[in-house]
This record gives C-alpha cells, structure tokens and sequence, in this order.
C-alpha cells in the first residue's frame, strides 16, 4: 500500500486517545471531548424530523440550501452588524471542520507558513499539514503574552506565512481576544497581506461582554474568512452543520472542492439548521448560563485544592488547569488521575508545548458530576508522593 509522505507529520490526538482510553473503565467520569451533554432544542429535532418526513433527503447545492445560507446571512448581520451575500458568500461546511478544512485548501500551497495562536484546538495542525504547509505557533496564553502579542507575531512572521488562525473565545483556554487584540493582528494581518482564519465556534458561550469578532475591524472583511458552527452553540455537535463566509472568490472554490469533498450537509440536517438559527436564541443563552455555572463551580472547587491553580474564565466550557505545582507532567497527572481515580481530562501539550503544565477539562457534565471528578482529582494530588 502506498502511503503518503504527509502522514509521517500527522499527529495522533492526545484527547481522542484519552477519550477512547477512558472507555475501558466502569465507573469513568469523562471530561475529555467537547462534546457537552446538553440536548439539541426539541423545535431544532423536530424541524429535522419533518425534513425527513418530507423527503428531504437528497443532494442539496453544495454551498447549501438558500434559506439556510438566507439564515445564516441574517444571522451574522444581526450579531455583527457586517453583510455577506447568500448567494456568493457563504458556504454551508459538514461542520467547523468542513470549512476549517477547504479554507486551508484553497489558501495554503505547500512550503507556506499558518500562524497558529496557540494554545490551540489540535486539529489545525494537522490541517495545515494535510495541505503541505506548515504550522508556526504563537503562545498567546495568558496577561503577559497578551502583552507582546504584537512583537512576537512580528517575529513569527517570515517571507512564507500566508495566514493566521485565531479561536475567540478560545479552546483550550477559555480566553478572549480583547478588541484591542484584534486591531493588533488585524495591522499585522494588513501589513504582512495575510487571510485571517477567524474561528468563531464558541461566540455564543460568553460570560461577560459582547463577543466582537475581527470581520467589524475595517479592511478585514476582505482578508477574512469567519468559521462558525452549530455544534456547541445549540449543542449539535453530531449534526455535522457549520459555517464560512468571506469574499466570493474564496467561497466560490471552497463550494467547487466540496463537490470533491462532501457534496453538502445532509438535506434535513440543513433544515435543522435553519430552525436552530432562527429560533435557537434562548436555549442558546440557557446553554451559555448552564456552562457558566459549570465553570465557576470547578474554578472555585480546584484553586481550592493545594498545587492546583484555575483562572477564572471569559467563555466556552473548558479550563486550562496549571498542575505544576504537583511536579508531574501533563501527560504523567492525565493518564495517572485516570488509571487511579478515573477521571479523565486531557494533558495540556495536546495543544502546543506551551500547554505543558496544565490539563484541560471540559464541562460538559453538569454540577454533581462536576462535584464528585473535584473530590477524586483532590484524592489524587493528596495522594501524589
Ligand atoms: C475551536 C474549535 N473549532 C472548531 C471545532 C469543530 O467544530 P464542528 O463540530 O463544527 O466541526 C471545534 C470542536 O471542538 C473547536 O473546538
């Protein structure tokens, strides 16, 4: 069998192995994937439910059925106050991925450079990797990398760099770009002529503010292409239905290469869709209000226990915890918390060596649950000679 050079740069995925490690025991508390256990909205089930009733099972276009692309226009318009045309602008993707997956595609030539922020959702790397280019990452994480952010993108930056990645709000860390971090990669982003990838899959799942995105900075519609999803914002994770926007040139390759890819989204997911976008708001916001909770709970519950450290997040469901005050790795604490008190989480270098020292856990339990993985996870550092 031959086998493509490419896939020697392919990196295994830490959380999927911790996910799948995780199976093996009875009484596991999985904390793994951010996969949140929420249900999708009944009038979203129930608007597949009749698309399927009614035959709507067929090929559609591949950017997707108009009234969706309708939907999603609207949607982005009211949020953002920024306008893309249904018809030319805006690609109905099998998910994030989708459109993660054909913008890199249709952006990168092999030899080129992708600025990752990073901590970073591993699967950019690999994308990047599958079109032959290379991932160069830029820690981003906390107050003082915040700080350089300017000066370590300039330094980043070579003649090969293409386009920058950003996740606002942020997997892993649950960390925001500030409007005043956006303006920054935006100069760069104009000055260096680079395409902004602008991940926006967890916009909905904001504590505090106005989720901003770089698309509203002048100049920047034109560079950028804004990924969103419908995965965690109505908990459709298994749906499959994500979305890109950007200038006609882009999508109009992006909408050709599906054809290769996917063809479309499944008919009466789309439909789904449409229904979730258009009266999805409030169990949204119950969602957002439930992961708030979540979050708060555990932050409080693991800063109280010693050698561990949490801060307070901005959005999503995950966080970051710092375990260096245990000595032990982050792959050493991972698979030891799951072998002894079978809690699982996933060790911090999953995404990017600067992830070292910390876990990540995803709230997508709710409180109790929460509750009983604090007190195995307090046993566990007790216990750590
Ligand atoms: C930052 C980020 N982007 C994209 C995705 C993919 O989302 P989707 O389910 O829409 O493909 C995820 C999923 O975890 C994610 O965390």
């Amino acid at each position: 069998m031959h086998l493509a050079t490419m896939l020697q740069n392919i990196e295994p995925q830490l959380a999927r192995r911790l996910f799948d490690k995780a199976k093996a025991y009875s009484n596991v508390i999985d904390l793994t994937l951010g996969d949140p256990d929420f249900q999708t909205p009944e009038h979203v089930k129930a608007a597949g439910i009749r698309a399927l009733e009614q035959n709507k099972t067929k090929y559609t276009a591949n950017a997707g059925i108009l009234e969706l692309r309708q939907a999603i226009a609207e949607d982005v318009k009211k949020r953002l106050s920024v306008e893309y045309d249904p018809n030319t602008e805006i690609i109905c993707t099998i998910g994030a991925m989708g459109a993660l997956y054909l913008a890199s595609i249709c952006t990168l030539n092999p030899g080129d450079e992708m600025i990752v922020l990073a901590p970073h959702w591993p699967n950019y790397n690999n994308m990047v990797k599958m079109c032959h280019a290379v991932p160069v990452h830029v820690n981003i994480y906390g107050e003082e990398n915040l700080k350089n952010l300017r000066q370590n993108l300039l330094a980043a930056i070579t003649p090969k760099t293409k386009a920058l990645i950003l996740n606002t709000p942020s997997n892993p860390t649950g960390q925001i770009l500030e409007w005043e971090h956006l303006q920054i990669i935006a100069d760069i982003a104009k000055a260096h002529d680079l395409t902004v990838f602008s991940d926006e899959v967890y916009h909905t799942i904001l504590f505090e503010g106005e989720h901003r995105s770089i698309v509203q900075i002048e100049g920047m519609r034109e560079r950028t292409i804004l990924i969103e999803s419908l995965s965690k914002r109505y908990s459709m994770t298994g749906w499959r239905v994500g979305f890109a926007a950007a200038p006609a040139d882009m999508i109009n390759y992006m909408v050709q290469l599906n054809e290769d890819v996917a063809a479309c989204v499944p008919m009466f997911c789309q439909y789904g869709a449409i229904e979730a976008l258009r009266n999805g708001d409030a169990a949204a916001k119950e969602m957002c209000e439930g992961f708030r909770k979540r979050c708060r709970f555990m932050t409080d519950a693991l800063n109280s226990i010693p050698g561990l450290r949490c801060a307070q997040t901005k959005g999503t469901f995950y966080l970051m915890v710092d375990i260096r005050g245990t000595g032990m790795t982050s792959e050493e604490f991972a698979y030891a918390l799951l072998e002894q008190e079978q809690v699982a989480l996933v060790p911090g270098n999953a995404f990017d060596a600067c992830g070292e020292g910390y876990v990540r856990i995803a709230c997508t339990v709710d409180v109790p649950v929460l509750e009983e993985a604090a007190q195995r996870i307090r046993r566990f550092v007790a216990n750590i000679k």
